[in-house]
């Protein structure tokens, strides 16, 4: 291959047209979320952060929902079908207009193996810009079964086997193919053409291209990845070996950054959880997708947190929930059993206790009492309620929304607040107490005796 073609981009090619039988579910494979995104999600967005030039899928031929994953993505990605289910190799070549006549190098990957890493792509791309032909990602995994073996001979890669066709001497070997390959221009065309499929599953196999390469006299080369990046979803249990190795990774990732995890493997990331230096979580926080947490807060045991922005030193939990359109301001409390929802909360606010905060507008330096919560919903609408900078909310209050309630005025005790209120103001939203003097002695009394009367009629 002429040199300057070498270095003229990167193409992936994923490959995400397989039944997923193993897996038992009505949604295909690909899409079972990693981390709370798609597997395939992962592939793409490791393509993107590596900079490939172009990104194709090979879907299979009725993958509405993949279809339809695919159309929402950030950039373009070319769709191919493979109408029937040949095998790896086979489901190349239904990409082939994507990789024919453009001088690309190519990277085929595996939509089932969602931890590859974009530095494990940079590895395969030097190779290939080096004097590679071919390049396959190999791996040691702890179980070997049911990967390809990557046959060698005095450290060259000879050929893979499929441990369906393989001997049991072969099945001995530890080093296998992760799936990830790649080809410098024009191999992938020139190799796929002459694949059979002599073998124990009568499929084209991809893996086949290792030893007809050798046969034409290209240059076939090994890079070896770690489990992590090579761990291959075929069933219910590796999703769940693949999830344990995700959160594993965000966990590192999240101290190497600079915040505290009392105990590590107990809090469960999403894809996205962004998290500045100085963050404390404690134990048993779960984090659905869309989080970001700023310096210096606190997040305290149980919580559990999506789709929301907390501020520099907020303090929330234990036991809080915050749903997503929560953006708690800086210095601000969110405490035990308390859900906010949709919610504004301004610099210094707090929510201390047993609260429903939904579709609310919260200025600064409010407190709110224990047990107030916000009546945003009337069966059919959501309404917003607003509270000034300052105001104070009493325990066990109702705000029914649509409310306002002024800057600095105050809402008695257990008021149920149908009426905005102005700014300074007091209201009371309550019934007046009365009290009756010794009525509670002789209503005792009368209570005492319709008793003895109902257990002697037994
Ligand atoms: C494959 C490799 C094996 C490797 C392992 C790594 C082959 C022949 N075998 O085995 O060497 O160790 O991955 O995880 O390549 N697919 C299609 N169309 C098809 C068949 C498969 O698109 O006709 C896709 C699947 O959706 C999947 C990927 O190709 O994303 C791999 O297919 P799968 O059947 O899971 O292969 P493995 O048996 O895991
Ligand atoms: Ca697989």
């Amino acid at each position: 291959m002429e040199s300057e073609n070498r270095l003229s981009g990167v193409d992936i090619i994923i490959l995400a047209a397989g039944e997923g039988t193993r897996m038992k579910s009505a949604t295909p494979k690909v899409l079972h979320p990693v981390g709370g995104m798609p597997m395939l999600g992962h592939v793409l967005n490791s393509g993107r952060a590596f900079g490939a030039s172009r990104m194709a899928v090979v879907i299979g031929p009725n993958a509405p929902q993949v279809t339809a994953y695919l159309e929402r993505q950030p950039s373009a990605v070319d769709t191919y079908v493979q109408t029937e289910r040949l095998g790896t190799g086979h489901a190349v070549q239904a990409a082939d207009k994507f990789y024919a006549d453009v001088n690309h190098c190519n990277i085929v990957l595996f939509g089932d193996t969602p931890l590859i890493r974009p530095q494990t792509l940079d590895r395969i791309k030097a190779l290939l810009e080096g004097n590679a032909d071919l390049v396959v990602l190999g791996f040691e995994p702890q179980n070997p079964t049911g990967y390809g073996r990557l046959l060698t001979e005095q450290g060259e890669l000879i050929a893979i086997r499929e441990e369906k066709d393989a001997s049991e001497t072969e099945r001995k070997i530890s080093l296998c193919n992760a799936g990830a390959m790649g080809f410098a221009p024009g191999v992938l065309d020139k190799l796929l053409a002459s694949l059979t499929n002599q073998n124990a599953q009568n499929e084209y196999y991809l893996t086949d291209c290792v030893e007809l390469a050798r046969a034409q006299g290209l240059s076939v080369q090994i890079v070896k990845g770690d489990v992590v990046d090579a761990a291959g979803v075929n069933s219910r249990a590796q999703l769940a070996d693949v999830e344990a190795m995700f959160q594993d990774r965000m966990r590192r990732q999240a101290m190497e950054n600079g915040v505290t995890l009392t105990a590590p493997d107990t809090i469960y990331f999403a894809h996205d959880t962004e998290i500045e230096p100085d963050v404390t979580l404690e134990p048993n926080v779960v984090f659905g997708p869309k989080v970001q947490i700023m310096r210096g807060a606190t997040i305290k045991a149980f919580s559990h947190i999506e789709g929301a922005v907390i501020g520099e030193n907020a303090i929330v939990g234990p036991f809080a929930r915050l749903r997503p359109g929560t953006d708690l301001g800086p210095d601000t409390k969110v405490g035990n059993f308390v859900e906010v929802k949709a919610a504004i909360v301004g610099k210094g606010s707090k929510i201390n206790h047993l609260s429903y905060i939904g579709d609310a507008r919260i200025g600064a330096s409010v407190n709110i009492g224990a047990g107030a919560v916000t009546c945003n919903y009337d069966g059919f609408l959501k309404h917003t309620t607003t509270l000034g900078d300052g105001s104070f909310i009493g325990s066990g209050s109702l705000l029914v929304a649509p409310v306002e309630i002024g800057a600095n005025a105050y809402v008695a005790t257990g008021s149920v607040i149908t009426q905005d209120v102005p700014a300074d103001a007091l209201a009371f939203g309550r019934a007046r107490q009365t009290n009756k003097d010794g009525r509670g002695a002789s209503l005792k009394e009368n209570l005492r005796a319709a008793k003895a009367e109902a257990s002697k009629r037994k």
